[in-house]
């Protein structure tokens, strides 16, 4: 056994070894720590960008407006990470993008009586809206291929947007058939894919339209969305309302305008005021009256403009689709109090259903036109007073600006 190799069979000198292993572990060590803080670093980094990012989420959550564009006539609404973008009073559309409303030919308000045919394109915000229905009905004597035709005015409201009454958009129609004026549901069949096809919108119309034929240069619009009020019912007429979404963006010009609106600072329980003239334009074409009486329309019609008194509910109590309980606001009637032609008939008529009944409003101290009642249902001119019953504008402006966004 050799001792000395046994003596100086050392004890393993670890010591190098563990040196190496520390260095090692040292270097592993500083290694680890480096990609501990590293990560620790990365994580830290992480966090902080995560902070910085739930900081600046919930920045833009609490407060989108703050990186909104809107238009510059336009406010703000911070909502739940959804800048609302609202046109000032006095201008309309989606916010991002505000026309100016409203404006209008003073000219137009000279002439009394105003029960006359308008100048060409006076009164610019003034849409028709045409329905052309093709359909195969069912008789005892057999299949018959029939038309239906009707139209309805609109007020432009955007540039993209049409408001009308829910009455408009046709439920059923009624055509002549075995001698008789029958009845028949409107529904979507091999010639109309589509409710929305069976309507054409024409803007920039000079002062005629026809059931039959595009009148030039009135510029034609296809409709891509009819949005009718959810809560509108047909037999009572209430919440007569509608808006109509068009496929393709209006331009407008000194022919084609947005109509204002009521501010929705407007009190509903008040505005409009009561026992005020107001202003419509429409052809009087609508070849069915509100109670289903057929009246044989002339193959071109002349828009007219007319000169309405606002009235208060005891006015309307002869309406007979109407008790005074059910004109809660929600709408309003508008007539004529001068008798022209004797035997109380007036000689003036509402136009178009669908059709806006206009005041002239300062806003923001310039004059213009608000569209503040759609044309719901009505007596007839022959009428005493000739009442006719409008949708009350000012209470449905949020349903309005939601459903007419674009
Ligand atoms: C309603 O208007 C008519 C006509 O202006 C008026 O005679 C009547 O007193 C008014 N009624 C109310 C309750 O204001
Ligand atoms: C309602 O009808 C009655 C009976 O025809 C008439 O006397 C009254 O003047 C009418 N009221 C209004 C406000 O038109
Ligand atoms: C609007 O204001 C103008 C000027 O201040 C005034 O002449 C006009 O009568 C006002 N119109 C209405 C409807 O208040």
């Amino acid at each position: 056994m050799d001792s000395s190799s046994n003596k100086i069979n050392p004890t393993p000198d670890f010591s190098n070894q563990k040196d190496s292993i520390d260095n090692k572990n040292r270097s592993e060590n500083k290694k680890s720590k480096i990609t501990v803080i590293l990560i620790g670093a990365g994580v830290g980094i992480c966090i902080c960008c995560s902070i910085a990012l739930i900081i600046l989420l919930v920045i833009y959550g609490a407060f989108p407006c703050s990186v909104a564009y809107c238009d510059e006539n336009a406010y703000c609404v911070n909502n739940p990470f959804f800048a609302d973008c609202i046109c000032n009073t006095g201008f309309g559309g989606n916010g991002y993008e505000c026309d100016e409303c409203g404006n209008f030919q003073l000219n137009e308000f000279s002439a009394i009586p105003l029960n006359i045919a308008v100048e060409p394109n006076s009164w610019p915000a003034t849409a028709d809206i045409l329905f052309r229905y093709t359909s195969e009905i069912q008789s005892p004597t057999g299949t018959h291929l029939v038309f239906g035709f009707d139209n309805c005015g609109g007020t432009i409201i955007n540039r993209k947007a049409i408001l009308t009454s829910a009455s408009c958009i046709k439920r059923t129609f009624i055509t002549f058939v075995d001698r008789k004026f029958l009845s028949f549901p409107v529904e979507t069949n091999k010639y109309h894919e589509t409710i929305e096809s069976m309507y054409s919108i024409y803007v920039a119309v000079v002062n005629q339209i026809s059931f039959g034929v595009d009148i030039a240069p009135a510029r034609y619009v296809k409709v891509e969305k009819i949005i009718k009020h959810e809560n509108y019912d047909p037999e009572t007429d209430d919440n007569d309302i509608a808006v109509i979404i068009l496929e393709d963006r209006l331009e407008l010009d000194d022919k084609v305008q947005i109509s204002c609106l009521p501010s929705k600072e407007e009190d509903p329980n008040i505005f409009p005021e009561r026992n005020q003239h107001a202003w419509g334009v429409g052809w009087g074409s609508s070849m069915f009256g509100g109670n289903g009486n057929f009246k044989p329309s002339r193959a071109l019609q002349d828009l007219k403009k007319f000169q309405l008194n606002i009235y208060n509910n005891s006015m309307c109590s002869n309406i007979t689709k109407f008790h005074i309980d059910n004109l809660n606001n929600d709408a309003f009637c508008a007539g004529e109090y001068n008798v022209v032609s004797g035997n109380g008939k007036t000689g003036y008529c509402h136009g178009d259903y669908g059709g806006s009944l206009y005041l002239r409003q300062n806003v923001s101290g310039v004059e213009k036109l608000v569209a503040i009642g759609i044309l719901s249902y009505n007596e007839g001119c022959n009428a005493e007073h000739s009442p006719g019953i409008y949708t009350n504008v000012v209470k449905y402006i949020e349903w309005i600006r939601k459903n007419s966004y674009y």
